[in-house]
C-alpha cells in the first residue's frame, strides 16, 4: 500500500531523512514516533508531495510519486486524508459544510454529497453538531470534524501529524480509540507524534525515527 524505499532528504546541507525504508500494508495502522525534528513530519508531506525526496522510491497503491506530473498530485492528495495538530477548519463554514467542502470542487452531486458528508459525521459521533461552528466546539470535537473531513471522500490512507497535540491527556486518548475504531472498520493509517503516552500498551506497529533514520520497528 504505502512503501518508502532508500529515501532521503536534504534541507541545504541539513540531512533530515537518511535511507529511510519501510512498508505499511493495506488496513493497517502504524505510529511514527521520534523526538521533535526528526523528520516525522516531512516523512508524511513526502506522501502527499508536500515536499519531494532528494533520494529514494515512494509508492502509493503502487504508484510511483517519482513518475506523477504536476497536473496528477491533485488525484494523489484524493486519495490520502490528513489531519494536522492545528484541526485547520475554517471558523466561518458550519462543521458539515466543513466536511462537505472538499467533496464540491469534485462534480459530485449535492444529494450525494449531503449523504457522505452525513456518513462521515456519523463515524466520528458528531452528527448533533452538523449545524454548529467551528469555535463553540471543544478541541476534541474539533480534531473529530478535522477527522471526519480527512476521511469523507474515501482515502486510500488516513495520515495524521501530531493529531493530538492540542488537546489534554484524555482527549488524546479519545482521538486514539477513534483512530483505532477507523482502522477496524478498514481505514489504513499512519500517525506522526512525539507522545510516547500515547504508544502505551499499543498493539500497532512503532516506527522510532531518530537522527533521520530509523532506530527501531517493533510491534510491541
Ligand atoms: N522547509 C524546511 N526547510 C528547512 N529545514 C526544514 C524544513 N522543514 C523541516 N526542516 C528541518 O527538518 C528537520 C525535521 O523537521 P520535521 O520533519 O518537522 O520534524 P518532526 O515533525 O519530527 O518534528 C528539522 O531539523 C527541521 O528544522
Ligand atoms: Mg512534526
Amino acid at each position: 500500500m504505502i512503501s518508502f524505499k532508500n529515501v532521503s532528504k536534504f534541507y541545504d546541507h541539513n540531512t533530515v531523512l537518511k535511507n529511510v525504508s519501510f512498508n505499511i500494508a493495506k488496513g493497517e495502522m502504524a505510529f511514527i514516533t521520534g523526538p521533535s525534528g526528526a523528520g516525522k513530519s516531512t516523512l508524511l508531506k513526502l506522501m502527499y508531495m508536500a515536499e519531494l525526496p532528494d533520494e529514494g522510491d515512494i509508492t502509493i497503491e503502487s504508484v510511483h510519486l517519482s513518475s506523477l506530473k504536476m497536473s496528477e498530485i491533485p488525484m494523489l492528495r484524493r486519495k490520502i486524508g490528513v489531519v494536522f495538530q492545528d484541526f485547520k477548519l475554517i471558523n466561518n463554514l458550519t462543521v458539515f459544510d466543513n466536511v462537505a467542502l472538499a467533496l464540491h470542487i469534485r462534480g459530485i452531486s449535492e444529494r450525494e454529497i449531503r449523504a457522505m458528508a452525513s456518513e462521515s459525521l456519523k463515524r466520528v459521533n458528531l452528527r448533533h453538531l452538523a449545524e454548529s461552528f467551528p469555535k463553540s466546539l471543544s478541541g476534541g470535537e474539533q480534531q473529530r470534524v478535522a477527522i471526519a473531513r480527512a476521511i469523507v471522500g474515501g482515502p486510500v490512507v488516513l495520515l495524521a501529524d501530531e493529531p493530538t497535540g492540542n488537546l489534554d491527556p484524555g482527549t488524546a486518548l479519545d482521538i486514539i480509540m477513534l483512530f483505532r475504531e477507523l482502522n477496524d472498520q478498514g481505514t489504513t493509517i499512519l500517525i506522526a507524534t512525539h507522545n510516547r503516552e500515547l504508544l502505551r500498551n499499543t498493539d500497532k506497529k512503532t516506527l522510532k525515527l531518530e537522527g533521520g533514520t530509523f532506530v527501531q520497528e517493533e510491534i510491541v
